[in-house]
This record gives structure tokens, sequence and C-alpha cells, in this order.
């Protein structure tokens, strides 16, 4: 069966209550589509574990904190629903913003300290849009189980605290991070970076694995980690990096000390592509 696009609630609503009726289990990858290998792990994720699998694909203007980055987020719907056909994904949905947001919405998520570090901080009204937006499609969409990838880390902890919060009877599935060859996780941004930009890019990753391998050998104290990783990013006036900090992997809270397993997370500004990656670090 070729996948079906729908960009109206109201059908796809019809078209999922028939997939519930007939006893299957709704699997949901949300996504902003430009999709790549990390989001196709998502998919075969969801089509291993549920019969019925619907994505979509919404570039959420809610949760861009600058317009430069909304414009120019990529777009690229007509492979991206040939990618979702040869996955075997039944429906994406692809809204347009007046479709999600008739009117500016009134009531909005305000995410508490799970979002006051990292991205969070650095981010203001990211993680509100993110959070807004998941519970509009977790209500449109129902599903039995929605998949996340972990390398945004702050927002699979945000939306695994929204399904707490508010009961929603949804199973959340966190993925491993997709990555190249060199450790630079895959993101819909890395399509906008130079081939100089592209090499100085994986100066975050190798940053995240020399914050991780200080933990494993022993070391406790955060801020001597920070520096050490910091010290890994390459003095170019190409790169800046926005933050990188030690947290506790549920509440995304700063450590005192590293006693227990933490996450390494950090931002790095490549001229003017922001991207983000994280590491889960054990200690000795
Ligand atoms: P987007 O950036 O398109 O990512 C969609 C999903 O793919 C997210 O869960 C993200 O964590 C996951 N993903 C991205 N790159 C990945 C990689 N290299 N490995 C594994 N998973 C990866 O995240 C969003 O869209 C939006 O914020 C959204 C949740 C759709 C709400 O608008």
């Amino acid at each position: 069966m070729p996948t079906q696009l729908i960009d109206l609630i109201a059908p796809f609503r019809e078209r999922l209550a028939a997939a519930r009726r007939a006893g299957m289990r709704i699997g949901f990858v949300p996504t902003m589509g430009a999709l790549h290998a990390g989001h196709a792990r998502l998919v075969e994720c969801a089509r291993r574990e549920c019969d019925f699998v619907v994505v979509s694909i919404f570039v959420n203007p809610l949760q861009f904190d600058r317009q430069a980055d909304l414009e120019r987020y990529p777009r690229a719907l007509q492979d991206d629903v040939r990618r979702c056909t040869a996955l075997g994904v039944d429906v994406v949905f692809a809204p347009a913003a007046g479709e999600m947001y008739p009117t500016p919405p009134s009531c909005v998520i305000e995410v508490g300290r799970v979002a006051a570090h990292l991205c969070g901080a650095h981010r203001p009204g990211h993680f509100r849009g993110v959070a807004t937006v998941v519970l509009k499609l977790f209500h449109i969409v129902q599903p039995d189980r929605a998949y996340f990838g972990e390398k945004d880390a702050q927002q699979l902890a945000v939306v695994r605290h929204l399904v707490r919060d508010f009961n929603l009877p949804v199973h959340i599935q966190g993925v491993p991070t997709v990555r190249e060859d060199d450790g630079l996780a895959l993101s819909s941004r890395n399509g906008r970076l130079d081939a100089q930009e592209r090499r100085l890019a994986t100066s975050l990753y190798n940053a995240l694995v020399e914050a991780r391998r200080q933990i494993a050998e022993g070391a406790t104290n955060p801020a001597a980690v920070r520096d050490a990783a910091a010290a890994v990013v390459p003095r170019d006036g190409r790169v800046r990096l926005e933050y990188l900090e030690i947290v506790d992997p549920e509440q995304l809270q700063p450590v005192e000390r590293i006693d227990r397993r933490v996450l390494a997370a950090g931002a790095l500004w490549v001229g003017s592509t922001r991207l983000i990656d994280n590491l889960l670090c054990d200690p000795k």
C-alpha cells in the first residue's frame, strides 16, 4: 500500500478511527520533515512494534525562537513522502500552519524546571512550543506508542514529563542517536553546512566524548569536566560553543558532583547553524 498523504485534520482522524476500529496498534513519529536516517530509525522502530504507522511533518512555528531559523528550515515534502513509502509508513500527516493554528493559540503548555537549563535556557519559549504542538498532535492521533530521538534528550524528557503530568495514555519510546561515521549526529540542519563547517561540526561530538572519557576515568567535578570538554572545540571564528553542561538524565538539573550516570549535553554554533548533541556518561 502506498503511503497516504493527508493535510487536513478531519479526514486524518477518520482514517485513524478506522485503523483503531480494526484493532490496530497505532505508532506515531512526529517530525518537522527533511527526513534523514535518524528519522528513519524512529519509523523502523514504530513499524516493528505497531500495526499502523503515522508520521507527521509539520514545521511548528510556535517552537522557533528565531524567525530566520524558521524561514531557512529545510522543506522537502515530496522526498519525505517517497522515503516514508519506502519505510512502509501508512499515513503522512502534513498540515499547513493554518490547519494547526487557525488562530494564535490562547492556551499553551508552560514547561517547568525540566526546561530550565540546556536548550531551554538559550531558546526562550522553545519547549513551550514543542510541548504545545506535541500535545495537539497526541490528541489528534491518539497513538498507542510515540517515538522520539535521544538526540534531542531535553525534548524527550519534556515529552515524558508532559505525558506524566497530563496522564496521557501513550507510551513514549526513546530511540538512540543515529550518527555519521565521524560521530556527527544526523540533523536536518546539517545540510546547511559547507565543507569547512561540516569538518568543524564534529567537534561537538568530540567534546562530549572527551567529557565521557574524563568521567569514566574518575573525574567528579562537573566544572572541570566541562572545561576539559570545551577545550576540544577548535579556536576558530566559525564555531562557538553555546553551552556544555553535565546534568542528571531525568530532571536535567546540573549536578554538583558526578557520582552516578549523568548526561553531557551541548550546543555548538557552526557559522549560522546551531547543532545539539548529548551523551550519557557513567562514572568509574
Ligand atoms: P525533528 O527535528 O524533525 O525530529 C523528529 C524526531 O527525530 C525527534 O524525536 C528527534 O529527536 C529525532 N531525531 C532527529 N535526529 C535524530 C538522530 N540523528 N538520531 C535519532 N533520532 C533523531 O524534534 C522535532 O522534529 C520537533 O521538535 C517535533 C518533536 C516534531 C515537534 O515539533
